[in-house]
């Protein structure tokens, strides 16, 4: 399996008249810098706002912007351009999209070129609406983009933010990264099916003090817990995020509990469960901490030879289940099932994810992760390498066969 999920993908990208058009052109870069093949639709109004020259330039395609193109008459080869561009397409992203836009495709209507070729799709077609705050929370929009959401289009909502008019409120376009990976969702076949399910994950490392300048930490970046924060909201769950120290960025609608030691983790994760139906504790949460950390640097003059460590409480092992699903991770350098299968036993784990440091691109850093999934029941099953974007979804999928999922 690929771990550059949109090499090769043919997308069309529908650009509507709004502000927000200009960044298409960012939308198509990304696409294409990840293999993708683009090409771009424009509705009249979009290019009030953006040139098609621009798009052509940037896709290295032709833009289609008029539905009856001025072409000699005797000529009917482009009568059907756009059953000919839905059938070429793996998928349309319709960035942005404009309230009218998403109107008229909820009604079936199809009076230029997006919303005619939207109405021939074959392939999934993602929407990711922008408008001023009173035309996205108008309640005529809400329903619109319901029904879309209802017969299967997947909707990128929009973020609140500051807004062209001036005004800040929900209706600026979502970030481009979340497009992407909201891409790269569906391309992958996967369907908003966390809707309702409230999910805790725990991502990054912890970092033990000895002083205000040292720490004791560990090579944790946070990106398989990020990634698994961010696929399960794509996939419609309620996320909350509790990290250690990490660099990784996260969603504007998933809640993000900053922490640093393990025992503000374990306070957190406490604090937090209760809401919970399922808890994925991915970080790499140390074991000890400095006995008595001082709150001066400690100075060379002080010649200290050695450190006294004491245990931290094991987070997992701890916590009380109260019907909930738990999923744990094991990171193993010898005897990995071994050691895996016994944490599922000692921490009394529905599942565990078993990463082993010997795996190549494996780990701590990499983009890609080679996992092995470990169920309580005795079901095993050994991916091969992927991005840590592809493994999240793997896990979450792992998730729901488990069946407990409430
Ligand atoms: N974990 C935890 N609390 C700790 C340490 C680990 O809840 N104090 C969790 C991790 O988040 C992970 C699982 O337990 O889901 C296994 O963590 P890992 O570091 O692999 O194992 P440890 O139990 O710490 O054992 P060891 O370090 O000896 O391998």
């Amino acid at each position: 399996m690929s771990t550059d999920i949109l090499k090769d993908k043919k997308i069309i990208l529908g650009i509507t008249g709004c502000i927000a058009a200009y960044k298409a052109c960012y939308i198509v870069r990304e696409l294409k810098k990840r293999g993708a093949e683009v090409k771009v639709v424009m509705t009249p109004s979009a290019t009030e706002f953006i040139t098609p020259l621009t798009l052509s330039s940037l896709s290295g395609n032709k833009v289609v912007v008029n539905i009856f193109p001025h072409v000699q008459k005797d000529s009917t080869d482009i009568g059907t351009w756009h059953i000919d561009l839905a059938l070429w397409a793996d998928l349309i992203l319709i960035a942005p999209c404009t309230v009218n836009t998403a109107a008229k495709i909820a009604h079936g209507i199809a009076d230029n070129a997006v919303t005619t070729l939207v109405c021939a799709h074959r392939t999934p077609v993602i929407i990711a609406p922008a408008a001023d705050v009173d035309m996205y929370t108008n309640p005529i929009t809400s329903e619109n983009l319901a029904k879309l959401k209802s017969l299967g289009f997947y909707i990128v909502n929009a973020e609140v933010g500051e807004l062209a008019s001036g005004l800040t409120g929900e209706g600026r376009l979502a970030d481009i990264k979340k497009i992407i990976d909201s891409t790269e969702l569906v391309l992958s076949g996967y369907k908003p099916d966390f809707e309702k399910k409230k999910i805790l994950v725990t991502a990054g490392p912890t970092y033990e003090d000895i002083d205000p300048v040292r720490f004791i930490g560990n090579r944790s970046s946070g990106k398989m817990g990020y990634s698994i924060a961010k696929a399960a909201s794509l996939r419609g769950a309620d996320v909350t995020l509790i990290t250690g120290p990490s660099s990784e960025t996260s969603y504007p609608e998933i809640d993000v509990v900053k922490v640093r030691s393990a025992a503000e983790m374990k306070y957190a994760v406490e604090q937090h469960l209760d809401l919970n139906d399922i808890l994925i504790m991915s970080a790499a949460v140390a074991d000890y901490r400095a006995a008595s950390p001082s709150d001066k640097k400690i100075k060379k003059e002080d010649n200290l030879s050695s450190l006294e460590l004491s245990k931290n409480d094991d987070i997992l092992s701890l916590l009380e289940r109260r019907e909930k699903l738990f999923v744990g991770f094991a990171l193993e350098t010898d005897n990995e099932k071994v050691n895996a299968k016994k944490k599922l036993e000692q921490k009394n784990l529905d599942m565990i994810v078993l990463n082993s440091l010997k795996d190549e691109q494996s780990g701590f850093e990499f983009d890609t992760n080679k996992i092995t999934v470990l169920h309580r029941s005795g079901r095993e099953t050994e991916y091969p390498i992927l991005s840590k974007f592809q493994a999240a979804n793997k896990i979450l999928s792992e998730v729901l066969k488990i069946g407990a999922a409430h």
